[in-house]
This record gives C-alpha cells, sequence and structure tokens, in this order.
C-alpha cells in the first residue's frame, strides 16, 4: 500500500495524544491541552533550527545564517500570536480544571530550557532532576544542552572568520556559565556594522529573534496575571512574581548594547 498522508505524519498517535483529565468534561481543557502540545512542536523545530545555524556560524555560512534566523525569528513571532488564543479562556473556566494539572506546570518543559541554553542563557542554578525527572529524556536532554557550546559560543566563531579578535578566554570559557556581554566583542560587532552591510543584515535578524523571545516572556506573564493573578504557579514558584525576573532577559547582549552607537 503506498504511503498516505495519516502514515506520513503519524496523525494516529499523533491525534490521540490529547487526554483531558477532567470529568465531567471542562470545554477549555483541550485547547489547553492542544496549545501546549503545539508550543512544544514549535520548541523542537527551534532546536533544530538553532543547530543548523550553530553549524552554518562554524562554516561561515552568512546566507545560511540569514535563512534560518528569518525562519526562526517567523516561528518566534507565531509563538507570541498564539497567546492571543488562550487568552479566550477565563479565569473562571482555567479555575474549573486547574486542579488536574496537579503540579504540572510549564516551568517542567525541558525543551524550553534547552532553548535558553542553546541560545548561552545557563540557568544552572536549577534542580534539573527535580524538575524534569531524573532519568527522563527531558532531564538528558537538558544536561547535555547545559555542556554543548551555544549559539553565541558559535557566533564567536562566525566573527573571527569575518575579521573579529575574538579574546582567547572567550574561546576557552566554561561552557556551563552563561554567556556574558563583553566590549571587545561589542566593538567588533561595531565595526561590522559600518563595514559589513550583509553581516548587518544577519546581526539586525538575530535581534528580531531576541526580541520575539522577550515578547514571548512578557506576553506570557500578562496571560499569566490575567488568568491566576498573584496565585502561586502550579511548578510551585510564586507565579508572575518569579516570571517577572526574567522579563527583558536578552540573549545576545552585546547586540543590544551597542544600538545607541550605531
Ligand atoms: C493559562 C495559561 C498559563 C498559565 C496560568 C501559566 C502559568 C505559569 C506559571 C505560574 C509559571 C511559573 C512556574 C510555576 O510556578 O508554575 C509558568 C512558567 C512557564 N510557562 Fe506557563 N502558563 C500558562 C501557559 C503557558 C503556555 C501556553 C506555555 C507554552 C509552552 C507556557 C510555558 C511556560 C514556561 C516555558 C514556563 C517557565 C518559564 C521560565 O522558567 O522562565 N505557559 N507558567
Amino acid at each position: 500500500m503506498s504511503l498516505t498522508y495519516t502514515r506520513y505524519l503519524e496523525l494516529e498517535k499523533l491525534l490521540t495524544l490529547q487526554q483531558p483529565r477532567s470529568s465531567p468534561p471542562e470545554h477549555d481543557e483541550m485547547l489547553f491541552i492542544v496549545v501546549h502540545q503545539v508550543y512544544e512542536l514549535w520548541f523542537k523545530q527551534l532546536l533544530h533550527e538553532l543547530d543548523k545555524i550553530k553549524r552554518d556560524f562554524s562554516a561561515n555560512d552568512l546566507y545560511g545564517a540569514i535563512h534560518t534566523f528569518k525562519r526562526a525569528r517567523t516561528v518566534m513571532k507565531t509563538l507570541v500570536g498564539q497567546l492571543d488564543i488562550l487568552e479566550t479562556m477565563t479565569p473562571m473556566s482555567f479555575n474549573s480544571f486547574r486542579d488536574r494539572l496537579e503540579t504540572a506546570s510549564g516551568f517542567q518543559s525541558a525543551q524550553f530550557r534547552e532553548l535558553e541554553f542553546a541560545l548561552g542563557y545557563k540557568r544552572s542554578d536549577m534542580d534539573f532532576a527535580a524538575l524534569y525527572g531524573k532519568d527522563t529524556a527531558g532531564h538528558a536532554a537538558v544536561v547535555r544542552r547545559l555542556g554543548e557550546r551555544s549559539v553565541i559560543d558559535h557566533f564567536y566563531e562566525f566573527l573571527e572568520q569575518r575579521g573579529a579578535a575574538i579574546p582567547e578566554e572567550l574561546k576557552s570559557r566554561d561552557v556551563t556559565a552563561s554567556n556574558a556581554p563583553d566590549e571587545r566583542v561589542q566593538a567588533a560587532l561595531l565595526d561590522l556594522y559600518q563595514r559589513a552591510k550583509d553581516v548587518a543584515i544577519l546581526f539586525e535578524l538575530m535581534t528580531d529573534f531576541d526580541e520575539g523571545l522577550q515578547e514571548w516572556r512578557y506576553r506570557h506573564v500578562k496571560l499569566v496575571e490575567r488568568t491566576i493573578g498573584n496565585k502561586k504557579g502550579t511548578g510551585g514558584s510564586l507565579g508572575v512574581e518569579f516570571l517577572k525576573r526574567s522579563l527583558f532577559q536578552p540573549m545576545f547582549h552585546d547586540l543590544w548594547a551597542i544600538r545607541h552607537q550605531l
């Protein structure tokens, strides 16, 4: 039998994965599950794209990196836009099934943490075993990403191939620590902005992507605030107060640090 749409996409599996837990059923629980699953699929795609960007950077492939950052930025915009759908769910409606989540929370999204780590924001003070469960694929993936060079580490490699002098200590830095702003890198970025218009296109796309992630954090906090107010999160954090701490957290610090000099 020839390959069908259903088999190629494994739809029989995919469409059995939405399992609301409320009894009697609460209408909006399906939306809550579908939206989160869709996010996880997009996170998977973004990780796939970021892995390619790392290879593009190391290979000095500017056009490859531009192409892929354009896609990653577009996915990010879609992620922000999708929160509108969940905001059609009222606090009353969410309350009707919130207890069914028990301690489940987006806080335990291993792929989201992978994304942060891949982008160089290594939040290694978190208890990964408690968050993701020891011996789970999610835990292994987060730990692996913690020990991997980030997009920024590969970006340094790219910049060097474009004539920038990247300090030795940045090239051999401890990759389990977050990437941090560096004035020498900023000077190199300024120089490239001025003399390499094609590389400047890449920098702008990277800034778009980073702004998109910050928009997501802001929209998520507002969604949380309008849905649960100042209640604690199901993941055990302070909720809105906890989420506010990473608002405006840039990934590509050096690109933001020079805007006033452009
Ligand atoms: C009604 C909808 C939502 C509510 C009330 C909500 C609530 C929360 C709260 C309170 C936290 C803080 C951790 C905790 O104590 O639980 C959190 C974290 C998080 N949520 Fe949501 N959330 C919602 C929708 C979403 C959606 C659609 C996603 C998409 C995947 C998502 C992803 C995350 C992530 C990744 C974190 C961790 C953020 C970080 O560590 O910086 N949430 N959420």
